[in-house]
């Protein structure tokens, strides 16, 4: 019998619930196999310091340290005051300066928009999210952006690689350059060298940010691969999950060297938690995408035969019109699991 074990944080809000029921999909469908995932649940987050512990405690560390991946729910973080943000601390923790969010029309699910095939990549590290905030002098704040040559060239490489590697035609880098000439200069220009010296074979375009933005509401199928700053590719991730049907359809993974981390792009969503009605299944595509990776990084072909089982159920779900209330269903999250389950 061969295991993998995977650290599972569950998250805050309606994280438990659509953990939960990512869990059963995913036991469902290892039944009667001998690879088998077993799962070592670690807190971080409001539940962390609800049982006393620290928001990210040291064994949640050492975990995804030792396992090299992890499975993560959503976590909160209190606007405009509180504690600094789980999910930059474990980015930064773990140097995973990568986030890949593939952004797709899905069978079953009507959006305005047909063949949306996107994916972004987020510098992760670095911007308006390195987190140097101070009060200059009362009621005058600032807040730092950063921007190294080290990280905006290493992004830069790893996105072309990415495109190269999937196949894909073009990379589109969007900045702010004109106005923010130092750091936007700086992502823009090694992007600009990266893709003359290593990949002129990949289309290479820049957009200036805002309308970068109008440019992909109008026509996204003219777009290929994304790659942007901190920020932009925060902002940028929610714009194009609204393009495919919302944000419970939209995954995620953050790479390192080494490490990895999958999770939904959307956050704890307090509006709906405890309700069981929130969509599980862009973490699913999370733990989708995170056995694929598993089945090229270990070798293991059965765990990409996995993932495409669990992607043809849900697939099938949502074409026989078995959906959560966000694309339209009366599904609850623990019905849509169960109907998956029963499609593997
Ligand atoms: P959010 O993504 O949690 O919610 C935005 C809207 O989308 C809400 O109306 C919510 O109900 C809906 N939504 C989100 N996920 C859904 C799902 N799976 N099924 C159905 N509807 C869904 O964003 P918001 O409200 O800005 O942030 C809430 C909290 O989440 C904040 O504390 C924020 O810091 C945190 N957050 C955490 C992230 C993470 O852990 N990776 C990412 C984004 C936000």
């Amino acid at each position: 019998m061969t295991i993998i074990e995977i650290p599972v944080i569950y998250g805050d809000g309606i994280g438990p619930e659509i953990t939960s029921a990512v869990l059963s999909v995913l036991d469902a469908a290892q039944s009667n196999s001998s690879l088998k995932l077993v799962w070592i649940p670690v807190a971080a987050g409001l539940s962390a310091l609800a049982e006393g512990d620290e928001l990210i405690p040291q064994r949640t560390l050492d975990e995804i340290a030792r396992c090299r991946v992890a499975l993560k729910g959503p976590c909160a973080t209190p606007v405009g005051e509180g504690f600094t943000s789980i999910n930059v601390k474990l980015r930064k923790t773990f140097n995973l300066y990568a986030a890949v969010r593939p952004v797709r029309s899905i069978p079953g699910v009507e959006t305005r928009y047909k063949n949306v095939d996107l994916i972004i990549i987020r510098e992760n590290t670095e911007g308006l999210y390195s987190g140097v905030e101070n009060e200059v002098t009362p009621g005058v704040v600032m807040s730092m952006k950063v921007a190294s040559e080290v990280a905006c060239r290493r992004i830069a490489k790893w996105a072309f690689r990415f495109a190269n590697r999937r196949g894909r035609q073009k990379l589109t880098v969007f900045h702010k350059a004109n106005i923010m000439k130092l750091t936007d200069g700086l992502f823009l220009k090694t992007a600009s060298e990266v893709h003359v010296n290593d990949y002129p074979n990949i289309d290479f375009e820049s957009n200036i940010i805002d309308a970068g933005c109008m440019k992909i509401v109008q026509d996204p199928t003219k777009f290929d691969v994304l790659l942007l700053e901190n920020l932009y590719g925060d902002v940028m991730s929610d714009l194009c999950a609204g393009l495919v049907g919302g944000l419970g359809v939209v995954p995620g993974a953050n790479f390192g060297d080494d490490l990895s981390i999958f999770e939904a792009v959307h956050g704890s969503a307090p509006d709906i938690a405890g309700r069981n009605i929130a969509n599980p299944l862009a973490l699913l595509m999370s733990a989708v995408m995170m056995l694929n990776f598993l089945a090229e990084k270990l070798q293991l072909p059965a765990l990409s035969q996995r993932a495409t089982s669990i992607k043809m159920a849900y697939d099938k779900c949502l074409i026989d019109g078995q959906k959560t209330r966000d694309l339209g269903g009366q599904m609850t999250t623990s019905e849509f699991a169960d109907a998956v389950i029963a499609n593997l």
